[in-house]
């Protein structure tokens, strides 16, 4: 008899894993780690403390609803509670929107160089990924609505965008809502909102708040520092609320997570202090590795993504190569249709400096 194993759904084994930026430098060296778009900063002495402070209760499950956690995101942006859904990251929320909206023959639009977890929460859920193309790095309004039917379920739109840095305004994100069919759920990921310096900028809230179709997603993994605790939330209208809260596990967020994040939101100075640290140090890479004759995206991010040219020994592999050899740790893009860029996270000011030694010594600078 032919030996049959159990098969998983359609659409699972076309996912390719995630596959997270290193963390390690060849040698035993001390990485200069900024493959993660995590903060330079740190997490908040506060939240530190505040997580700690739970230590000795580990046998306690957490507060299901997250209420202390959801109450202090309502306080502090101006929402309503009760639409607010807290996650094991804004993944899980991603991946929880799409096996709610999603199923066999149902499209999910995404951009050509968009964040690669709309892709495997599609496909997990047994949807199509359908990849639009970008100009110019950036978002297409009229490409998406040029692709989008009635088989549209969800069009994931991170603003601004991992890996490209670029973003949408405001006038265009509203433009994409009201040419989009009624029955399209467009969820914005506003992982990087924080860091936005662009007047004609909006995470989502507004569109959120005016329509019932559109869902906002933030994290605490970057400008909060506390990516290791696994903790996002989303948006919702009431509606969508309540879907997600019937099929999200009942503990998903756990209780030192609720803990820090709160503490997390009440230090408006760490926060600050992240986003002047930014804005110094970002057009300062932007400018220095555009110097070196590399053409970087510009970016309202917390990273750049920096191209390559093509010639072997200069392309983004050996740079990579070259770079890890010296203990710095950058992303390569290959599964996002990038082969030829590298993305950086801005580090702290010595990070900063050093990557652009390194890069100039690459390219035979100095
Ligand atoms: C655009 C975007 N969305 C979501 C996430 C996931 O964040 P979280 O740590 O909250 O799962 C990331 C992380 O890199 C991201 O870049």
């Amino acid at each position: 008899m032919a030996k049959t194993g159990p098969a998983p759904q359609p659409g699972i084994l076309e996912i390719s894993p995630y596959v997270p930026g290193e963390s390690s430098a060849p040698g035993g060296v001390t990485p200069i780690k900024l493959s993660s778009n995590e903060t330079p900063l740190g997490p908040s002495p506060q939240a530190v403390a505040a997580y700690k402070a739970l230590a000795d209760e580990l046998h306690r499950y957490p507060d299901g609803g997250a209420v202390v956690l959801r109450n202090a995101i309502a306080q502090r942006y101006g929402l309503d509670a009760e639409r607010i859904v807290c996650g094991c990251g804004s993944d899980e929320l991603i991946n929880l929107l799409a096996h709610a909206y999603l199923g066999p023959g149902d499209e999910a639009i995404s951009t050509e160089h968009g964040f690669l977890m709309y892709r495997i929460a599609t496909l997990s859920s047994g949807g199509k990924p359908v990849a639009v193309p970008e100009t110019a790095y950036r978002a297409d309004v009229d490409a998406i609505l040029a692709r989008a039917t009635a088989k549209t379920k969800i069009v994931f739109l991170a603003n601004p965008n991992n890996p490209t840095g670029t973003y949408l305004s405001h006038g265009q994100v509203r433009r994409l809502r009201e040419g989009l069919p009624s029955q399209t759920l467009l969820v914005l990921d506003a992982a990087y909102s924080e860091y936005v310096r662009r007047n004609d900028y909006e995470a989502g809230l507004e569109l959120v708040a005016t329509t019932d179709n559109t869902v906002m997603t933030r994290t605490f993994s970057k400008i909060y520092g506390l990516a290791a605790l696994r903790l996002g939330w989303a948006y919702c209208p009431a509606a969508v609320a309540d879907v997600l809260n019937r099929v999200r596990g009942p503990f998903n967020v756990t209780a030192p997570a609720i803990a820090a994040g709160v503490a997390a939101l009440e230090d408006r100075a760490h926060v600050e202090a992240a986003v002047a640290h930014n804005d110094t140090w970002l057009p300062w890479i932007s400018d220095e590795i555009g110097k070196l004759g590399l053409d970087v995206t510009p970016s309202v991010g917390n990273f750049v993504l920096i191209h390559f040219p093509k010639a072997r020994d200069r392309d983004a592999a050996a740079a990579d190569g070259f770079l890890k050899a010296r203990g710095i740790i950058l992303r390569r893009l290959a599964a996002y249709g990038l082969p030829g860029a590298l993305r950086m996270t801005i580090g702290t000011e010595d990070d900063n400096h050093k990557v652009v030694a390194a890069l100039g010594a690459f390219l035979g600078r100095s």
